[in-house]
């Protein structure tokens, strides 16, 4: 079986580090670039995060893309506060040495799809800036692209940056617009599912106790980035959001959902970002979007253990 082609467009950020971990384990997946994004902190950190960790990966040579430096319309907001300064806070990683490519990442994403011979899939696990950039350029690259599979948006359980808004589509509310009406398949993996996945103590103890360096450090960025979500919910470990997107990719029978219609909220101050999902078609709006809402928690993180764990010992 051919690998997957797909594009990871990321604002590294703790939980797409593990997402990036698991995807470049995977060769059911063939990551064609890394697409950096302005989000959990300035595109100056997360390009340089994307290095750092295709280092860490013994993957030097994973073409990494810089993108987008600020949202379509609105200013930048960052989540520091959840990710650190560095936005990978945790591990003491070296600096990056390997080169960047030399493409922007909006005409790599625009070039891939008008080229490459097989649909390709969209993997975005930060603000839409990217990828909706992409769509404005040359809207004719929709018909590539073979599922834009995501993280982002919040219905029931509610928003993690406003009370109604979930963090990477508030940060660019006009990219996640372009992209929730461009008539690509979509499938959402929102705060809905990531929430009904937490990580424990003793699962990120046993990503530490595989004794690499991959596993060290990806040990460290979690009980960092977890110590957020554990005060803030008062529960027993916290989200992690992005891997849910590369599991779903290895293993979409672990998922569940539903077709529905979802709009992105862009006028209201009060509500702005909102995922609005039309769950039980009261509009008779046609679907856009698979929605998922249910996932096998047990085998999310088997999956993941299984993939970090195939890292060698350096
Ligand atoms: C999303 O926001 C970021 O902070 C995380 O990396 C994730 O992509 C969760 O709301
Ligand atoms: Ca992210």
């Amino acid at each position: 079986m051919n690998a997957r082609p797909i594009i990871i467009d990321t604002d590294p950020g703790q939980d797409d580090a593990i997402a990036i971990l698991t995807a470049l384990a995977s060769p059911e997946l063939d990551v064609l670039g890394i697409t950096c994004v302005a989000g959990n902190v300035p595109l100056a950190l997360t390009v340089k995060n994307a290095r750092m960790l295709c280092e860490l990966a013994g993957k030097p040579d994973q073409p990494v893309y810089v993108g987008c430096s600020r949202p379509m319309v609105r200013t930048l907001v960052t989540a520091e506060h959840v990710h650190g300064k560095t936005g990978l806070d945790g591990p003491e990683l070296p600096e990056p040495t390997m080169a960047l490519a030399d493409e922007h990442a909006v005409d790599f994403i625009v070039d891939t799809l008008r080229n490459h011979p097989e649909p390709v899939t969209l993997c975005p696990v930060g603000p839409l800036t990217n990828i909706a950039m992409a769509i404005v350029k040359d809207p004719s690259i929709v018909e590539n692209i073979r599922e834009i599979v995501l993280m982002g948006g919040a219905w029931k359980e509610g928003g993690n940056i406003t009370p109604a808004a979930e963090f990477n589509i508030y940060v660019d509310p006009h990219a996640a617009h372009t992209v929730f009406t461009c008539g690509a398949p979509i499938v959402a993996h929102s705060l809905d599912v990531t929430h009904l996945a937490l990580m424990t103590d003793e699962w990120i103890e046993s990503i530490r106790a595989l004794g690499t360096a991959v596993g060290v450090a990806s040990a460290e960025m979690l009980a960092f980035y977890e110590r957020f979500d554990e005060e803030k919910y008062g529960s027993n470990g916290g989200p992690l959001h992005d891997p849910n997107v590369i599991a779903y990719l290895l293993e979409p029978e672990l998922y569940s959902g539903k077709h529905v219609a979802v709009t992105i909220e862009t006028g209201s101050e009060q509500t702005m970002g909102q995922t609005t999902v039309d769950w039980w078609n009261v509009t008779d709006v046609e679907a856009n979007c698979l929605w998922i809402s249910g996932v096998d928690a047990d085998g999310f993180y088997r999956v993941l253990s299984e993939r970090l764990g195939r890292y060698p010992l350096t």
